[in-house]
């Protein structure tokens, strides 16, 4: 398999770089570091301990798994865990982990000492697709998701498609979504290559999975490379806010589901809800609307979804932080690949396209 490369110049150049064991490269890319600080999961403490086995001045910082790692309570055992060992500014931080383990520990290294690199390994398809670039990082809080957070960018992120070998199919289906997101709003090769065979499509070993993998990250390179801190933002006017294509009912499905749906599976069904939107307001043709459901049903990803009465899930979309007052501010697309904004669109549409996602 090729190894691909992208290149992000948001606000300092950076290359994703994409392959089968790519992570043998870290040893060079650290090089130039004195120490390298390493924070991972408890379950990918093997990979951990094997990945600088032959560096010296390791030190290796085991997180809680998944979201309980993304409290302030872990952050400052983690600053404390910095100091003790001395890390300086000639010093690196390392993520390894899925996209919960990157965002606490890009924003460790956003914060400790005002600032120190990063390199980024993600290990799961979301993380590789959507939360290891593009430098948004943060924690939760009791109050809500990434309340808290900084943009920051690593230095590198290295995506070793052989570390999702024995990542359960569920992550990898659910880290499809995102790709395909990537595909409705700005590359129909995406789609084009999910269409053509969506079961290799899943398969993480397979060049067609390396290739809508990489085409999402260059979209989501692109996106991030033209509007870094999501200030374009404003009026109609669409900048990284296209990358929240389907997530206004997905963050109010998570919340309705108390996070029991995986982040993939909500937006799937929100990207389906925002279809049915557009096609109701003649933006999308009925075949461009029910290509979204074909191609996100063909990878095993959810299209339907009745469980919470739309008068519950409408308050709940209010309160997305993208929104602004009650009008919800809505990504569509105009077109395949021609994302906008909409915040006047009819309650009784979005009610009714809602009503479509019965099944
Ligand atoms: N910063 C951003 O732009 C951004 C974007 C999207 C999502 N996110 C964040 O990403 C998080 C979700 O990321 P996620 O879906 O990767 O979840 P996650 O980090 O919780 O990982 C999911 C599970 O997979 C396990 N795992 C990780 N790598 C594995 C591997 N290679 N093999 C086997 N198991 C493995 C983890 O231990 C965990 O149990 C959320 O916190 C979300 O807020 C951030």
């Amino acid at each position: 398999m090729t190894e691909r490369r992208v290149t992000v110049t948001a606000e300092r150049p950076y290359d994703v770089i994409i392959g089968g064991g790519v992570r043998q490269q870290l040893t060079d890319l650290i090089s130039p570091w004195a120490r390298v600080a390493v924070f991972y999961p408890e379950p990918l403490t093997t990979v951990a301990q094997c990945l600088l086995a032959n560096r010296s001045g390791v030190h290796l910082f085991c997180l809680p798994d998944a979201e309980a790692a993304k409290t302030p309570e872990i952050l400052a055992a983690a600053w404390r865990g910095l100091a003790q060992v001395g890390l300086t500014r000639d010093d690196v931080i390392l993520s390894l982990g899925g996209g919960a383990t990157t965002d606490v520990t890009g924003f460790i290294a956003a914060t400790w000492l005002r600032g120190v690199d990063y390199i980024s390994v993600p290990t799961t398809v979301l993380a590789m697709a959507d939360a290891a670039v593009g430098g948004k990082t943060g924690v939760n809080l009791p109050e809500g998701k990434n309340l808290v957070g900084a943009f920051y960018e690593p230095r590198a992120v290295l995506c070793d498609l052989d570390l999702l070998q024995d990542l359960p199919s569920r992550e990898v289906v659910s880290g499809l979504a995102e790709i395909i997101k990537c595909g409705l709003i700005a590359d129909s090769q995406i789609t084009n290559l999910v269409v053509q065979n969506p079961a290799e499509a899943c398969q993480v070993s397979s060049d067609r999975f390396a290739d809508i993998l990489s085409r999402a990250i260059q979209v989501k390179a692109d996106v991030v490379s033209g509007d870094f801190r999501e200030a374009v933002a404003a009026g109609g006017q669409i900048g990284r806010e296209a990358l929240n294509y389907g997530h206004t009912l997905a963050h109010a499905i998570e919340q309705q589901t108390a996070f029991s749906w995986r982040h993939g599976e909500a937006v799937s069904v929100g990207l389906v809800w925002a279809a049915a939107v557009a096609q109701r307001l003649g933006l999308l043709t009925p075949a461009e609307a029910e290509l979204h459901r074909r191609l996100l049903a063909a990878v095993g990803l959810p299209v339907s979804y009745q469980a919470t009465p739309w008068n519950d899930l409408r308050p709940i979309m209010s309160r997305d932080k993208k929104a602004r007052g009650h009008s919800l501010r809505l990504v569509l697309l105009d077109g395949l690949n021609n994302p906008v904004i909409r915040s006047d669109v009819d309650e009784m549409v979005l009610a009714d396209a809602y009503r479509a996602l019965a099944g």
